[in-house]
């Protein structure tokens, strides 16, 4: 279900000419298509229905109001790690009672806004944090729904810098513990332990991890149970790897024939917090090329997008497809080969950094100042770690509806840049 296409030489999305969006919203652009946005989540909720999960789309992945308001219609709830996105739930006209509030480092403040919103369930990273929501809660006369992060020390072969449920990350708690601080909670009626948690890592190319966490976590909850909570949801993050090449991830349906016949058997509740399987592959960036050269026997292709705009590349060597938008060679099937009419370039961005590239040693069609790039699968975690980096306005945004196209976010202006900023 791609609708990012080309169409007689040129890209689309949707039924909208992407080289028009670029020429009335200008470039760095993102553009997100909300057929996309909907497929992916109704794969989700189609491949899980037998066990009738909670999906709560994970914010991080792309915070704009605009597309939590889709998310929010089509009936999915929310996976917050902040009161800044709790806010932004809020905002976007969501029932904040089926939020989950996930995140290591939650304040007073924050935990006090989440039981404020009535959420679902804070997911309990450390015995600090369970002390720190009793508190609250006590002086708010509330009893504060909790899920124990748990990690079960399962490696997800993720990249070092996105696994978070191996023994030594910062997330959760060690799962042999998950029994003690049950206990702590049953003696407290601050505190009501509803479910466990556990987020693997992201993005996840095989089932076999969730396959070991959902049983792990049966177990757990089991012994709940037995020693006398009213324990039943079993939230098992995100983490669904998405295709940035080819087709190497899982379908959601492969996730769930492992995970949903041991969360009915134990007649659990199941909560999801997919993030990049709904919005990643629904969302490219585009840039413009501002000039090309050949330097110590690369060809460099200078956009006008940036590390600043897609950190991905630069943080993780992150692999995306990327492509001219009106091309003199067809798109391959295989971006990481060799393609004829085509020669290998870096293609960059201007911050001052090595490291700010997009894609490295790619093969691609001859490229001119000014022809426009497109970079694929940006729709997940892209805005989401934009920052200002040199200096730099943050691009706009359109959500593409078939042949219609609306701007959910303006261009930064350099006003904006410095508007925070005091000084006499
Ligand atoms: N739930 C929790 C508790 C999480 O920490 C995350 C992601 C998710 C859900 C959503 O995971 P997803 O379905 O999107 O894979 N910046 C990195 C990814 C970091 C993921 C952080 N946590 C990247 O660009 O690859």
């Amino acid at each position: 279900m791609d609708q990012f296409a080309y169409r007689k030489g040129e890209l689309y999305c949707e039924d909208v000419r992407i080289a028009d969006l670029a020429a009335e919203f200008g470039t760095p652009l993102w553009v997100y298509s909300r057929a996309s946005l909907l497929g992916s989540f109704h794969e989700i909720r189609n491949a899980f229905a037998a066990a009738e999960p909670v999906i709560c789309y994970s914010v991080k992945a792309n915070s704009n109001l605009s597309i939590l308001r889709l998310m929010n219609e089509a009936g999915s709830s929310f996976d917050v790690v902040s009161g800044g996105e709790l806010f932004r739930v809020k905002q976007a006209g969501a029932d904040t009672s089926r939020v989950a509030f996930a995140g290591v480092g939650k304040t007073d403040d924050e935990i006090r806004f989440g039981l404020e919103s009535n959420i679902l369930m804070f997911n309990v990273e450390s015995e600090a944090e369970l002390d720190a929501i009793a508190a609250v809660a006590g002086e708010m006369q509330r009893t504060a729904p909790v899920a124990l992060r748990l990690n079960p020390n399962i490696d997800a072969k993720t990249h070092v810098k996105t696994t978070t449920g191996k023994k030594g990350n910062k997330f959760g708690m060690d799962i042999e513990r998950a029994g003690q601080l049950a206990d702590k909670v049953l003696a407290d009626d601050r505190l009501s332990l509803i479910g466990i948690h556990m987020h693997l890592g992201s993005p996840i190319l095989t089932t076999d991890p969730y396959a070991r966490a959902v049983k792990k976590g049966v177990e757990v909850v089991q012994k709940f149970r037995d020693a006398g909570h009213d324990t039943n949801w079993i939230n098992l993050g995100g983490g669904f790897g998405i295709n940035y090449k080819q087709n190497e991830a899982p379908p959601a349906a492969a996730f769930a024939e492992v995970i949903v016949p041991a969360i009915r058997e134990a007649n659990c509740r199941l909560a999801l917090e997919p993030g990049r399987s709904i919005c990643g592959n629904a969302g490219v960036l585009i840039s413009r090329t501002i000039f090309t050269k050949r330097e110590g026997g690369r060809l460099f292709i200078i956009q006008d997008a940036a590390m600043n705009d897609l950190a991905r590349p630069a943080m993780y060597d992150a692999f995306h497809r990327i492509w001219p938008v009106k091309p003199a060679v067809a798109a391959p099937e295989d971006f990481e080969a060799e393609i004829s009419g085509c020669e290998p370039a870096d293609v960059v961005g201007p911050v001052c950094e090595s490291g700010d590239v997009l894609a490295k040693d790619r093969w691609l069609p001859e490229t001119h100042r000014g022809d426009l790039i497109c970079t694929f699968s940006a729709g997940a975690y892209g805005t989401t770690m934009s920052s200002n980096y040199n200096s730099r306005p943050r691009g706009a945004e359109v959500l593409v509806d078939g042949g219609e196209f609306r701007l959910i976010r303006r261009r930064e202006t350099y006003e904006e840049l410095v508007k925070n900023e005091v000084f006499d």
